[in-house]
């Protein structure tokens, strides 16, 4: 069962502006906190592309791949929006868990997967892949749905629900559940005097990453297969392939650990 990411990234795209591609280019400064300028970049599982877009417009010279074909091509198009050529920006379709498919890739200076490698049905495989595409004194960047132990178990239901159900359906399921949680969110901070801690953010919202919350609602409720895993386990297996962590933005919460690991 596999949820079809790009038809969410072709919605996506309809509502990016200068704004949202600012957010992403700032986000990934914070988390990629070295000079990017002439260095190689691989983007892996690049979703509608904007966090490359990013990565070009920081110097780099990237090479994004994602699995969905609709990924693809709403990468693609906004690579034309954007006027960025083919050869600061190549874009194609390929699958982080083919060996055979990485093959055609030199060693990286950056790696950068994010929101990516849960979703592959084989995570710590998908990840020591990555890691494999990663040079000696290079950075691998990776973003993991944070382990949150029963919670997570619930979350794997919720979203096998979504795949089961018939399209159209599932998108209401998904706006339906997002709304009700956020209310319950909203509701638990207000009663404890702080309502602001809950509504903050969704005001704020595209100044993350420059996302857009109902496709982020679809993208959370319809992500599968879904996988989960604690920094410190992921620390321990990339410290075990030679990396060291540089920079982290964690969560207590539903969303990703972020992390930036030197390989030594
Ligand atoms: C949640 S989206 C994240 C997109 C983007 N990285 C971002 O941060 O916006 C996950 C993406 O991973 C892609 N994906 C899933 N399995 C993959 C695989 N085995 N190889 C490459 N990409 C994959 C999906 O098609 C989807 O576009």
């Amino acid at each position: 069962m596999r949820f079809g990411f790009g038809d969410n990234w072709i919605d996506y795209l309809a509502t990016i502006d200068e704004a949202k591609i600012e957010a992403s280019r700032r986000r990934l400064k914070q988390i990629v906190n070295i000079e990017l300028k002439g260095k190689s970049f691989i983007d892996i599982g690049c979703g509608s592309g904007v966090h490359s877009l990013s990565a070009v417009k920081e110097g780099a010279i990237v090479s994004s791949f994602d699995f969905d074909e609709n990924s693809v091509l709403a990468a693609k198009k906004l690579r034309s929006l954007q006027n960025v050529s083919n050869e600061l920006w190549q874009i194609e379709k390929g699958d982080v868990l083919s060996k055979e498919y990485l093959e055609k890739y030199k060693k990286s200076d950056i790696v950068y997967s994010w929101g990516v490698l849960h979703h592959t049905g084989h995570m710590w495989q998908a990840i020591e892949n990555a890691a494999d595409l990663v040079i000696k004194n290079g950075y691998l960047c990776i973003a993991i749905y944070n382990d949150q132990g029963w919670k997570s178990k619930f979350w794997w239901y919720v979203k096998y629900i979504y795949n089961s159900l018939p399209q159209k359906i599932n998108k209401i399921y998904a706006y339906f559940l997002g709304m009700f949680f956020i209310f319950l969110n909203i509701l638990k901070y207000t009663l404890l005097l702080k309502p602001m801690v809950a509504i903050g953010p969704l005001l704020n919202y595209k100044a993350d990453r420059g996302m857009n919350i109902l496709n982020d609602l679809v993208d959370w409720y319809g992500g599968f297969p879904f996988e989960y895993a604690s920094i410190d386990d992921l620390e321990k297996y990339l410290r075990s392939k030679g990396f060291e962590m540089v920079n982290v933005i964690s969560t207590n919460s539903l969303g990703c650990n972020e992390m930036l690991f030197h390989k030594i």
